[in-house]
């Protein structure tokens, strides 16, 4: 009987389910969007319940599409939108209250107290990420404080607190557990002992009884309940999405490094066996832990990446569909002069300012539609090549080649400009999804599916090298002027 592994990849916008064969290849996917809400300005909410129940809805219909049960399903392996903090009830297991996401900048100025106040150092120290509202700590902090009850019931034991893995583990098999990857991102997880870290708790007043079990990123958690699938299947793998596609896009060596161009776009590289302290205000956070070893990853995240070309879509309305974006840049033979800052949502990696707002400059009586879908391509690549520059002078590994994955590395005008300002090759590799399929690996060698990472890794194939054309004199003149514009964007909001 062939057997497969059902990736869940429960992202920002969507919830995708596939299944991969022995040889790494998508059998069948599903994906299904779910609503997001926007309460107030800078504020982005998800419902638990509905993030549920569009990925129980799409593990389904892979099963269906490809007409197998639960007894061809070796094992589920998930990736998910990291950071986004639900709290729940243990009795009911109902959420208190919407899922705050990552997006959400609602305790930006609580973050920009504790620093004032002279709590980045222990925090960085301790977490290896920078004190901002994107990470789940103070998003927890702010719902203790302001769900009646909420912190007192927490101390009683009876609510749970979770990021998005530890929501589905939870539906799927009852246990409340989260890996390493994405305890790494709650800014309460010590990186260097791997245990929630009492400091962190301390200074964000969060009771440890409501915290979930860490586990490794490739270990059986739990078996899904009775009715979900019909037959029991087992729940073996779990990482942060983007630590999984690094594990996807097999970057298993020191200095390898993906970037992943979906709504925002994060770069991790390959760290090796112990954290990197980031000099260039990176992020140092765990990547996995597999038969017991802890690999580190530094990253860059930058928070709108495809993103810009949605806006293109629904805020300007200059495109009908995100892929007329490649055509109508194209159109014209550069960006005329005009730069866009994308900062909608403040800017993160290496600036973190989220006070930062969307700007764009160069504009002439010339420019067009075509320079301004061009000009936000271009901020993709752009942003993507500060985090770069950030990441060698830390890492003092040199690049030889970045990986690319996600949804707009489809898009070939991109990836060329990105090589032309990397001077670097960019390579796409034949399977783009490398988010779930990072996590069907890590669940595949819990169960015997896999045996090695060599294994794996050979699977990895390269679709297209894009080939850096552009003289570096050039290069310079662009991103000096790209650096001007960010000036301009940041420390807008006040
Ligand atoms: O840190 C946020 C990240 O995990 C979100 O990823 O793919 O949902 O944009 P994505």
């Amino acid at each position: 009987m062939t057997q497969y592994i059902l990736a869940l990849d429960q992202g920002t916008t969507s919830s995708r389910a596939i299944l991969f064969d022995h040889h790494g290849r998508i059998c069948a996917s599903a994906a299904q969007e779910f609503p997001q809400h926007y309460p107030q300005p800078g504020w982005v909410e998800h419902d638990p319940n509905e993030i549920w129940n569009s990925q129980l809805t799409v593990a389904r219909k892979v099963l269906h599409e490809l007409h197998v049960d639960s007894a061809h399903v070796r094992a589920i392996g998930i990736a998910n939108q990291r950071e986004t903090t639900i709290v729940w009830d243990r009795k009911s297991g109902e959420p208190i209250a919407p899922a705050i996401v990552w997006q959400d900048r609602r305790t930006a100025d609580y973050c920009a107290q504790l620093r004032a106040d002279g709590k980045a150092r222990l925090v960085a120290d301790v977490t290896g990420l920078e004190l901002d509202a994107y990470f789940s700590a103070t998003k927890l902090k702010w719902l203790l404080d302001h769900v009646p009850g909420a912190r007192e019931r927490a101390r009683h034991g009876a609510l749970a607190f979770g990021t998005i893995d530890s929501w589905l583990v939870y539906k799927l098999t009852g246990r409340h557990v989260t890996d390493v990857s994405n305890a790494a991102r709650t800014m309460l997880f010590n990186i260097h002992l791997m245990r929630w870290d009492q400091d962190m708790l301390d200074l964000f007043d969060i009771p440890e009884q409501m915290l979930p079990q860490v586990v490794s990123s490739s270990e059986e958690v739990g078996s899904t309940r009775e009715g979900l699938f019909g037959g029991a299947i087992p729940v073996a793998g779990i990482a942060g999405d983007q630590q999984a596609a690094t594990f996807g896009q097999a970057c298993h060596q020191p200095g390898m490094v993906k970037n992943t161009y979906g709504t925002g776009c994060f770069m991790l590289m390959h760290a090796g066996r112990h954290p990197v302290v980031s000099h260039n205000r990176l992020l140092s956070t765990v990547g996995w832990r597999v038969d017991g070893r802890t690999d580190y990853l530094l990253e860059g995240s930058v928070f709108m990446g495809g993103a810009t070309v949605q806006w293109l879509r629904d805020g300007l309305g200059i495109i009908q569909h995100s892929a007329e974006v490649e055509a109508l840049a194209a159109s014209v033979p550069d960006s005329g002069g005009v730069v866009m800052v994308p900062a909608f949502v403040g800017l993160g990696a290496p600036h973190w300012d989220p006070y930062a707002r969307g700007t764009i400059v160069g504009l002439t009586r010339g420019s067009h539609k075509g320079h301004i879908a061009r000009a936000a391509l271009e901020a993709i690549a752009f942003q993507s090549a500060e985090l770069l520059a950030a990441m060698q002078k830390d890492a003092a590994i040199p690049l030889t080649e970045l990986r690319a994955d996600g949804g707009a590395a489809r898009n070939d005008l991109l990836m060329q400009f990105q090589a032309d300002l990397l001077g670097v090759p960019v390579v796409r590799p034949q399977v783009t999804e490398t988010t779930a399929l990072g996590a069907a690996y890590l669940a595949g060698l819990a169960v015997g599916f896999w045996d090695t990472r060599e294994e794996i890794a050979a699977q990895w194939q390269c679709e297209r090298r894009f080939l850096p054309q552009m003289g570096a004199d050039q290069r310079a003149a662009l991103l000096a002027q790209w650096a001007r514009a960010v000036e301009r964007s940041r420390n807008w909001e006040t």
